[in-house]
């Protein structure tokens, strides 16, 4: 196996991460490879927020846990939650957010080129030896009645939207493992 293929290899979501703070230059590099990313007519529909600041995620941590609580379509998911000590985002000390634009675009398309950043960003913090988590929880703040006070706080421009969090550190313990590979999603027509 080549490099490329070793890192497809190695990545896997991480649900506990260590208090050591990402370095800025690894997340220089981080945003270098998500703008690196191929969209439909080059378009590239997207906007990314690099959260440098640990105290900010774990506030809101702490407002998605109470936002959740409050949801009865969400008690599953709360009490799951809770029974790992109220970690919606694993204490991670940094988050990407690929932010969608809105605005004179057709959004399947957008969601398609907003994945493909954040395939990038992860494997790209892969790299660099740091650990991941695609999170959509990291959205649940922008559906509340708190939504723009958040859009305001994490500098949204205008005409974009939440689309993924990425959350991004160095793992606790490292015995975290990618799932398993199910072959009978592949067809060969040869
Ligand atoms: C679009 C998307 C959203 C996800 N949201 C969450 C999330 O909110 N919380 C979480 O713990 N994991 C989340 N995950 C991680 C998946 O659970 C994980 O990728 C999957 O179980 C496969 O495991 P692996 O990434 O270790 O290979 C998300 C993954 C994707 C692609």
């Amino acid at each position: 196996m080549n490099e490329t293929l070793n890192l497809l290899a190695k990545r896997y979501t991480c649900r506990d991460y260590s208090e050591r703070i990402p370095e800025t230059k690894d997340l220089e590099a981080i945003a270098q490879a998500a703008l690196q990313a191929p969209s439909a007519y080059n378009g590239q529909p997207w906007h990314i927020v690099l959260i440098h600041q640990k105290d900010l995620i774990e506030q809101m941590n702490s407002e998605s846990l109470e936002i959740i609580k409050e949801v009865p379509a969400y008690q599953d998911f709360y009490k799951r939650i809770q029974e790992r000590g109220g970690a919606v985002f694993y204490h991670a000390p940094s988050m990407v957010l690929v932010l969608k634009k809105t605005e004179n675009t057709e959004d399947k398309v957008v969601s398609m080129d907003a994945g493909i950043v954040t395939g990038n960003v992860a494997l790209a913090a892969t790299s660099l030896g740091l650990s991941t988590t695609i999170c959509a929880s990291g959205g649940i703040v922008f559906q509340s009645e708190k939504a723009q006070e958040w859009e305001q706080k994490l500098k949204f421009p205008k005409g974009y939207t939440f689309g993924i969090a990425i959350l991004i550190g160095y793992a606790k313990n490292d015995n975290g493992k990618p799932h398993e590979l199910d072959q009978s999603k592949v067809t060969w027509i040869r």
